[in-house]
């Protein structure tokens, strides 16, 4: 074999293992690691077939796939792919071929935000109707969708206004929920309590969910698989209720529904959409009942809500 398709050789192999890792970050719980879209369309297939028939007539494949860090900015899936453009021409055909292994996949994979949008089966919709919340509970039925059914007393599925113009999302239900069947019930539920009428709502007024429908044991984060799981439910309620904003409490409600790996230090107080739905990202009550001096930054993310509904605090309707 030539030394130019001995190296092509070698690359195709790291260029698979690597396109194997994509698809197996993929795979967990759609917390997916980004690379850049260019190098991921050539990972994924056609590229890679490419690769191969031009490593087979070019004397300089590998320079062709080294893709220099300063050409992988962090960016986003969304960010539009470059216009496809020939291998050959990416690279000078003139360039040495390189003869030490390239980079290992972590090297390769930057870990920006993840964007990508939602577009899984919805639970009780019918032809992208608008369901009900009742129907998206009779789908929902005794779920043994994921290993957290074993340990559940109850399923939470939601509590408040079905028609409400303002949703509260939160993490999963603790022992209380899990005893009584109903959203934010226990010590974090009341500190939401209080910060729903601070708003100047009742708790009836507003719609409140979580991300997980059972009880993670030991109040443990929900894991992918379980997300996964229940993710389809919780964007079929916001379809039922159709808010004009959201609340999303906490990381896992804020990078569920964004499908954005950003910490929640750095997304909360942000305006953020999603379906078309204004959603403020904000810290969840239970971590501000153990970071209480947190609690400023909170209200000042509910008061950019209520702003948006035109109402002061404590002014009720
Ligand atoms: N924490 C949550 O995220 N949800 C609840 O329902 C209760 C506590």
């Amino acid at each position: 074999m030539s030394e130019a398709l001995d190296t092509s050789h070698e690359l195709s192999e790291v260029l698979e293992d690597l396109r194997r890792h994509l698809l197996w970050q993929e795979e967990d719980g759609g917390r997916v690691l980004q690379v850049d879209a260019r190098l991921a369309a050539e990972l994924r297939g056609a590229g890679l077939a490419r690769l191969r028939a031009q490593a087979a007539q070019s004397a300089a494949p590998a320079a062709a796939t080294q893709v220099p860090p300063a050409a992988r900015p962090m960016v986003p899936r969304v960010t539009p792919p470059e216009p496809e453009r020939p291998l050959a021409a990416r690279a000078p055909q003139q360039a040495p071929v390189r003869r030490e292994a390239p980079p290992p996949p972590e090297r390769l994979i930057e870990a920006p935000p993840q964007v990508r949008p939602y577009t899984g089966p919805l639970p009780g919709v019918v032809d992208g109707e608008r369901p009900t919340l009742d129907e998206i509970r009779r789908e929902l039925g005794d779920c043994r969708r994921c290993k957290l059914c074993s340990g559940r007393k109850n399923i939470v599925f939601g509590s408040g206004n079905p028609r409400a113009e303002l949703v509260f999302v939160g993490e999963g239900p603790g022992a209380d929920e899990d005893v009584q069947g109903v959203p934010f019930v226990g010590a974090a539920g009341q500190l939401l309590t209080k910060m729903i009428e601070a708003m100047g709502y009742r708790r009836d007024d507003v719609y409140i969910c979580n991300v997980v429908k059972c009880r993670p044991p030991n109040n443990r984060n929900p894991e992918p698989d379980e997300v996964t799981a229940c993710e389809p439910f919780l964007r079929a309620q916001l379809r039922a209720v159709q808010p004009k904003a959201i609340v999303a409490l906490g990381k896992f409600a804020a990078q569920t529904l964004l499908r954005d790996s950003t910490p929640i230090t750095r997304m909360r107080g942000n305006w953020r959409e999603y379906e078309g739905i204004k959603l403020m990202p904000t810290f969840h009550p239970a971590y501000l009942l153990r970071q209480p001096a947190e609690k400023k930054k909170a209200w000042e993310d509910l008061q950019q809500v209520m702003k948006f509904f035109g109402k002061q605090p404590g002014q009720r309707g």
